[in-house]
């Protein structure tokens, strides 16, 4: 059996204990602090080492301007995402996001039926659940897909490194078919995608958002052996 060396250990427990804040404390959080996450996701594998993401950190004033310029734009304006959204979430991912959803409404007393609840918990995504920071990561259009993959991979870093820091954060892609507004409010060009925003600051532990944990699929759920590895 492989000793679990400690690095394993740490990051597994990194890991584990990341989850989706989806209620914040005011709160800001240091400079010093926010570049240390931002060095670290940075370090990310790329195609090409192409490091495709750009990253806008809004603070203070600028996320107050950016949360009630959404809400204006969610109440007004088409959704128009720069990348498609899936058309469907068939089987295993309907089920998945459906256990996920109504662990979330379970959670914050949202019941079967609850149109006008599920609605104004939705709406949370817009005001960032009261986050004092936002990190909207937009990408090259040229790069296509794997410019967006790329970008995944630096959001999965970014949320680590802040958990190792005490740091809560929610990836949004909530925020996507607003693109159109956040290309005019951050002057991002149209050679630019808009991949997603992460939410973060400290988390408010004692909210009922916060209070649940999502499960993940067993290994002989998700990977195929093909020969066999030595045992040890
Ligand atoms: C790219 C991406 C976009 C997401 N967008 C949203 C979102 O818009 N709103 C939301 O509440 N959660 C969003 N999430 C959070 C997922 O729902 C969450 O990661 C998933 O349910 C697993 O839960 P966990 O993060 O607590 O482990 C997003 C996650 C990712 C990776």
């Amino acid at each position: 059996m492989t000793e679990l060396s400690d690095a394993y250990r740490t990051l597994a427990a990194l890991l584990h204990a990341r989850h989706s804040c989806r209620a914040f404390l005011p709160e800001p959080i240091p400079r010093s602090t926010i570049e240390a996450i931002l060095a670290a996701a940075q370090r990310v594998p790329s195609w090409c080492n192409a490091q495709p993401w750009q990253v806008i950190v809004t603070s203070g004033e600028e996320t107050e301007r950016l949360r009630a310029g959404l809400i204006r734009a969610v109440r007004t304006a088409p959704e128009a995402p720069d990348i498609p959204f899936p058309t469907a979430y068939e089987g295993i991912y309907r089920e998945r996001r459906s256990v996920c959803g109504w662990q979330l409404y379970g959670a914050v007393g949202v019941e079967r039926g609850d149109r006008e609840g599920a609605r104004a918990q939705m709406l949370e995504n817009f005001r960032f659940f009261g986050a004092p920071h936002v990190a909207l990561i937009t990408t090259p259009a040229a790069l296509g897909p794997y410019g967006v993959l790329d970008c995944g991979g630096y959001v999965t870093a970014f949320t680590l490194a802040a958990e190792a820091l005490g740091v809560a954060t929610i990836p949004q892609a909530a925020v996507a078919p607003y693109a159109p507004f956040l290309h005019r409010h951050f002057d991002i060009p149209d050679d630019r995608w808009v991949v997603c925003a992460i939410s973060f600051g400290r988390e408010d532990r004692d909210h009922p958002a916060n209070a649940f944990r999502t499960e993940r699929a067993p290994l002989s759920e998700v990977v195929e052996w093909r020969g066999t590895p030595p045992e040890g």
